[in-house]
């Protein structure tokens, strides 16, 4: 657990690392090039060790170089089986299921289960594979997918009641990259991590345009090869940062950040009175006056990002005034509502929406993480409380952030990491 003393006012420098979001699926595309990948500023993460235990179990060999490298070697994949036990604990692992069919013709890949921030079917990837030609049924709760005779490109329209599929996207794409011909993905998400995902497959070889939009099209190759490639930086861990420096009324320089990926929240955080700089390979972030209400609507990529929904609920608590905030792509994600009221913010949730009536501030608790994003919101909560508060499962923010509190020590916060 984490034992967080405060009020604070962070001060100082943090750097963000690279991308969580862009490193799985990136990781899965070293499947399709039988050989040796090696990719550059992969984050030191329990989800990235995961997802290198799944590959493992399919027949590559994984491993870190001294200078932090991830290397991926897939010259084997003689076992071509994506086991619960794995996927169960990080859904990003059913993005081994279209690379998997397009260099084997065939994979068994767990259905990934519940998920603390909602229902997360996965019904569009699904359809997306069987568009391109594979024969998909479900045993036993694994999905059993079979191409024979190869897959064929094809017009795939890949929306879904919520809109785009991030990983579905994914899914899709790396297994059109060796398809028989032209495939089509409309609707497609546009999120960055997705195109430095396509970005990585055009240097091994791909032939994929649109970029970055909602349409992608790729025109099928023979085989790929491997590449050494370089992840971008996180965008959720900086838009996080951003929030700390916002929520405890300090000032930080934010490095190795691309601002061009987080225009919705430097937005939205301008809009609520702070102060976003752009400087040197990243920005300065910084509040003086009054925290301002605002709405808030998630979205897909341009749109503001879901992954902070949390973080922007801790900082809204404390606005002078009353703000709303609506889920569109997870209604259900907002376990960290209950925690945050524990630490004495007025948060009431209607349907997929949340309405905050600010308050002057938030009081130290003991509180309970339940996913990623919402033991980040505790976190900023923590260091904005007076007092001490403990925040217990951080195994849950180790997925996402490496060593979250040194780095926020760095800038003045007092966290402690106790074994409990
Ligand atoms: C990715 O999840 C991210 N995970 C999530 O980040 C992020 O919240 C999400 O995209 C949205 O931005 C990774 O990249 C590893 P989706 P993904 O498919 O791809 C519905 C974090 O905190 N849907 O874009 O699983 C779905 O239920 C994590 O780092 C279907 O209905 O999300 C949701 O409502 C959490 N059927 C919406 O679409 C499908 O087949 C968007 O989900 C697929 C999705």
């Amino acid at each position: 657990m984490f034992r967080i003393e405060g009020p604070v006012r962070l001060a100082g420098q943090v750097d963000v690392r690279g991308s969580k979001n862009a490193s799985l699926p990136i990781m899965a595309a070293g499947i399709l090039v039988g050989g040796k990948t090696t990719l550059k500023g992969v984050p030191n993460l329990s989800d990235i060790a995961v997802f290198g235990q799944l590959l493992e179990e399919l027949g590559c060999k994984v491993a870190k170089t001294d200078g932090g490298d991830l290397c991926i070697d897939s010259t084997v994949i003689d076992n071509p089986h994506g086991d619960y036990e794995i996927v169960r604990k990080m859904r990003a692992g059913i993005c081994i299921l279209g690379p998997l069919l397009a260099r084997c013709g065939r994979a068994e890949v767990s259905m990934p289960g519940g998920c603390a921030i909602g229902d997360r079917p996965v019904d569009i990837h699904i359809r997306g594979l069987r568009e391109l030609g594979a024969e998909i049924h479900l045993a036993n709760g694994y999905i059993v997918a079979d191409a024979p005779h190869g897959l064929v490109g094809k017009n795939i329209f890949l929306g879904g009641p919520f809109g785009s599929t991030v990983l579905g996207t994914a899914n899709v794409m790396m297994a059109a990259t060796l398809a028989k011909g032209k495939t089509v993905i409309e609707s497609a998400a546009c999120e960055p991590e997705v195109s430095d995902l396509a970005n990585c497959l055009n240097k091994m070889g791909a032939k994929i345009t649109g970029i970055g939009s909602p349409r992608l099209v790729i025109e099928g190759v023979k085989q790929l090869s491997p590449v050494e490639y370089q992840v971008i930086p996180d965008r959720i861990e900086a838009g996080t940062f951003m929030v700390a420096a916002a929520v405890t009324a300090g000032q930080l320089r934010i490095t190795n950040c691309r601002l061009d990926d987080l225009m919705a929240v430097v937005d939205k955080l301008r809009g609520v009175g702070v102060t976003v700089e752009a400087a040197d390979n990243g920005c300065v972030v910084s509040r003086s006056g009054p925290i301002i209400p605002a709405d808030i609507t998630t979205q897909p990529f341009p749109g503001f990002p879901t992954d902070l929904q949390a973080q922007f609920m801790t900082l809204l608590a404390l606005a002078d005034g009353n703000s709303i905030v609506v889920e569109k792509i997870f209604p259900d994600r907002f376990m960290h509502v209950a925690e945050l009221n524990r630490m004495a913010a007025n948060l009431r949730k209607e349907g997929p929406a949340v309405i905050i009536a600010g308050v002057k501030r938030l009081m130290a608790a003991p509180v309970m993480a339940s996913d990623l994003r919402a033991s980040a919101a505790l976190i900023l909560a923590g260091l904005a409380a007076y007092g001490t508060t403990t925040v217990q499962r951080v195994y849950h923010i180790d997925r996402g952030y490496e060593k979250i509190e040194e780095r926020l020590n760095s800038a003045g916060a007092k966290i402690v990491r106790e074994n409990v």
